[in-house]
């Protein structure tokens, strides 16, 4: 299994929190507060996930700095039973005369049987993707919550609150951003839109606060509903490579964390901070910042927009075959020479901005053809060599188990897809790029999972497509994916999956600007034969933002 070599640390999905996060999530959560802290005279607190105590122990030392006779009452839940232990002896050590309590057990289990109700829950939980948690786990959540999609096991402990706040309750949570803008994150930010009251949200992109590859961020919030995104407190803080304006230097993020502008941390990275609203809420909608330069940037953009990128055809993903090894690779010679069924295969080492870098000539044993209009499995006894050479891998590809479950042949690509719509011409671009690479294909070859492709409307006009891919690889849509999607990977990357892709905008055709953007991409195909487009782009960059008028 893909996850058994996990630490146990990462399958505990342990990652502490820093102080000075905790001491802010404190402030915040006692900020949101209608606690009255100079007449209330018992609080209690609760931290279902609560490793050494960190955050406990940051918020009673908030409170008590406000009031130092109030009588607390604080609660801890911890699978990891020695860890359980010591925080349980580490907080009685430093507030002895308070009432405190970690459990050592599972949280998720015992929830449904907790009546106490909390004036603040405090929580990091763990962040387990569903492949450690297993399938079984992470389906039994997802029904009792009523979730659909891919879960997280973060998501039920943010649910769950539901019921363990008291009336002037708030909950303060350290998690990872992921669930903001994936679809499978909709069930949740619906679920929350609903059922709470969200006071704040702070996105942490890629400022790598914890060592986890996890883009944390902050959500605070009470029961209640959320009816208007513009009630939201949303700060966003996210890497920037783009420094024209005046850049304040400072040691750590939380220094500025309500302010805006350009801030540099000592090992010299730039980061932006916004501070804005949630965008309107409406069922699905993403988890968005809102402020009004960037509203007006997006408006701008949209009054320009004729189409949009999905409007040209329907993107699809390549092929996967869940046995690389056997059925790709850039050498087909020696005892490999002469296996029939071998095609030119698109990976995302051939990608480029416009047009393909290079073509690195890899090769895919394809197991499929089309007979009567029908995609269907080669019949291997016509393919001496191909067959010799698949059964010299029958064990690894016979041992995939998923293959045989389908009633498909051993030695069958998992994903084909569809061989007979690569013959047309087609858009490709990279998964998973920090700048964007869409380039036009017209070999006709088969495109590999690491990248998908848009397989064009025959309708579409060709200064369609020069000027899609103009806007494709500009920098406005690396602008235009941060102002819209606000997401990145942790590695600063970005994804260039269908649902953010569909909706790159497309200019009107038939302004100035745009038809020099056609004529620039044309001349591109045309001069660039070595695959460098670089030259190129500086001064398509600039076309592209006066097309748009940004
Ligand atoms: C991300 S750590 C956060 C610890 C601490 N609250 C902090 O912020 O530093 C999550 C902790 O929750 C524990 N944990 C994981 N699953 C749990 C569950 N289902 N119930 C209770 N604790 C759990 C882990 O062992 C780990 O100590």
């Amino acid at each position: 299994m893909r996850y058994c070599n996990e630490t146990k640390e990462k399958a505990n999905g342990v990652v502490y929190t820093p102080k000075e996060m905790a001491e802010y999530l404190a402030g915040q959560m006692i900020h949101f507060s209608k606690i009255d802290f100079s007449k209330q005279t018992a609080i209690s607190l609760l931290d279902p996930a609560v490793g050494e105590g960190e955050l406990l122990i940051a918020l009673i030392q908030a409170i008590q700095n406000i009031n130092q006779g109030i009588n607390i009452r604080a609660v801890g839940y911890e699978t990891d039973a020695t860890v359980a232990l010591n925080t349980q002896k580490t907080l009685s050590r430093l507030f002895p005369n308070m009432d405190i309590y970690i459990i050592s057990g599972d949280f998720l289990e015992i929830a449904g049987n907790i009546n106490e109700k909390y004036d603040f829950v405090i929580a990091n939980p763990p962040y387990i993707r569903t492949q450690i948690l297993g399938s079984d786990r992470a389906q039994e959540i997802a029904q009792k919550m009523k979730l659909t999609g891919r879960v997280d096991i973060y998501y039920a402990f943010l649910l769950y609150m539901k019921g363990l706040l008291s009336e002037v309750g708030v909950s303060g949570y350290i998690t990872s951003n992921k669930f903001f803008t994936i679809k499978a994150g909709a069930s949740v930010r619906d679920f929350m839109i609903n059922n709470y009251t969200i006071h704040a949200i702070v996105d942490f992109g890629d400022t790598k606060l914890f060592t986890a590859s996890v883009l944390p961020c902050i959500v605070i919030f009470s029961n209640g509903k959320t009816d208007d995104g513009k009630n939201v407190k949303f700060t966003s803080i996210y890497e920037t490579k783009a420094v024209d304006n005046k850049v304040e230097r400072c040691n750590s993020i939380f220094e500025h964390i309500f302010e805006s502008g350009l801030f540099s941390l000592p090992d010299g990275r730039v980061f932006e901070f916004q501070q804005g609203s949630l965008q309107p809420v409406q069922k699905g909608s993403l988890w968005v910042i809102a402020s009004n330069e960037k509203d007006a940037w997006l408006r701008k953009v949209d009054s320009n927009t004729w189409k949009r990128l999905g409007d040209l055809g329907k993107i699809r993903v390549g092929i996967k075959t869940t046995a690389d090894n056997v059925f790709i690779g850039d050498d087909w010679t020696g005892e490999k020479a002469g296996i029939e069924l071998l095609q030119p295969l698109i990976t995302h080492r051939d990608a480029g901005q416009i047009i393909s870098k290079k073509n690195t000539g890899w090769k895919v044993l394809y197991t499929h053809t089309i007979e009567n209009g029908k995609k269907i499995a080669i019949k291997l006894d016509k393919y001496p060599k191909a067959k010799a050479y698949l059964e010299s891998h029958f064990e690894q590809l016979s041992g995939r188990s998923y293959v045989q479950k389908a009633h498909r042949n051993w030695y069958e690509i998992w994903v084909p897809q569809n061989p007979a719509s690569w013959k047309n011409r087609k858009i490709v671009f990279r998964d998973i790029s920090e700048q964007p690479e869409f380039w036009l294909d017209e070999t006709g070859a088969i495109v590999n999972g690491d990248c998908y492709w848009i397989d064009i409307d025959d309708t579409v006009f060709e200064e369609t497509i020069y000027l899609a891919l103009a806007i494709a690889n500009s920098k406005f849509i690396e602008k235009y994916y941060d102002a819209k999607f606000n997401t990145k990977l942790y590695s600063g990357k970005r994804r260039y999956m269908t649902q953010y892709v569909e909706q790159f905008p497309i200019p009107f055709s038939d302004t100035p600007a745009a038809k020099q953007a056609i004529e620039l991409v044309k001349k591109i195909i045309t001069e660039c034969v070595d695959g460098d487009t670089s030259r190129y782009m500086d001064e398509l960059n600039q076309i592209v933002n006066t097309i748009f008028e940004v």
